[in-house]
């Protein structure tokens, strides 16, 4: 069931639901940090918003309970449940849905790419997590699933972005062609439940999310509002 605060906010032109999946099997390579950020900013952008935490450790529902603003809302769920967590996120009128997952390429993450319209793979440029990524990428594919892997903390000023996303694409991954720099505003901005373009407006990591926010709308057909507005 969807939680008690949920509040339906109508908005004009509103879309079919679209569903993004933050799925990788390394912990800490920026799924959840993703999750919330992208949420966040199509909330922002009147999109009627809402993540479902598939993860049991349940960082993003935690960051949720710390959250001031009503939205995106934030589900605890299980797999077994998600057909019908779904559906009540279509029933509440959510345009955008995005499943945060466990660091597992295990039935869950699977299940969640394969009801997703895109799915991403945040990866860290860093060599343990670059070999680490190949399950992750064959279960995207095996999901029949457009994917792409987001590099995520790369160093500032310098190539190594540029390398790991080379050496991605050159083993046959889609790289998405933005990427988030290590920046203390997403670890800071998210401490109390906020994010980091809430955090620092006018940062560089606000920045960051607005690309990839409208990278991805371009892929999944769902027009961008022209101005941002403050989650309710
Ligand atoms: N681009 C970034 N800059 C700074 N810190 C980051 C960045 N991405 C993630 N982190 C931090 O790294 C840790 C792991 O990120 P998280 O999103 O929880 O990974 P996952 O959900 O994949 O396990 C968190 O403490 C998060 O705040
Ligand atoms: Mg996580």
């Amino acid at each position: 069931m969807w939680t008690d605060g949920y509040k339906y906010i109508p908005t004009c032109g509103a879309v079919a639901m679209k569903i993004v999946a933050l799925i990788s099997q390394k912990g800490g390579a920026g799924k959840t940090t993703l999750a919330v950020h992208l949420a966040s900013r199509a909330a922002a952008d009147g999109r009627t918003t809402a993540i479902i935490d598939l993860d049991p450790q349940a960082t993003a529902a935690s960051w949720g309970d710390r959250r001031v603003a009503n939205a995106p809302e934030v589900v605890s769920g299980q797999a077994v449940r998600l057909p019908a967590l779904i559906k009540a996120a279509e029933e509440n009128g959510a345009e955008f849905l995005v499943l945060d997952t466990a660091p597992n390429a295990d039935q869950t993450a699977s299940l969640a790419a394969r009801v997703s319209d895109l799915v991403l793979i945040p990866c860290r440029p860093a060599a343990f997590d670059l070999e680490a990524i190949e399950t992750t990428l064959l279960l995207a594919k095996a999901a029949a699933k457009p994917a792409y892997v987001v590099l995520n903390a790369v160093p500032p000023r310098s190539s190594i972005g540029k390398e790991a996303a080379e050496g991605l694409s050159g083993r046959g991954a889609q790289v998405a062609p933005y990427s988030l720099t290590q920046r203390a505003a997403f670890a800071h901005g998210v401490i109390d439940g906020r994010t980091a373009q809430e955090f620092e407006p006018n940062g560089k990591a606000a920045q960051e999310i607005d690309q990839i926010y409208k990278w991805l709308c371009g892929l999944v057909d769902m027009p961008t509002r022209r101005h941002a507005r403050k989650a309710a």
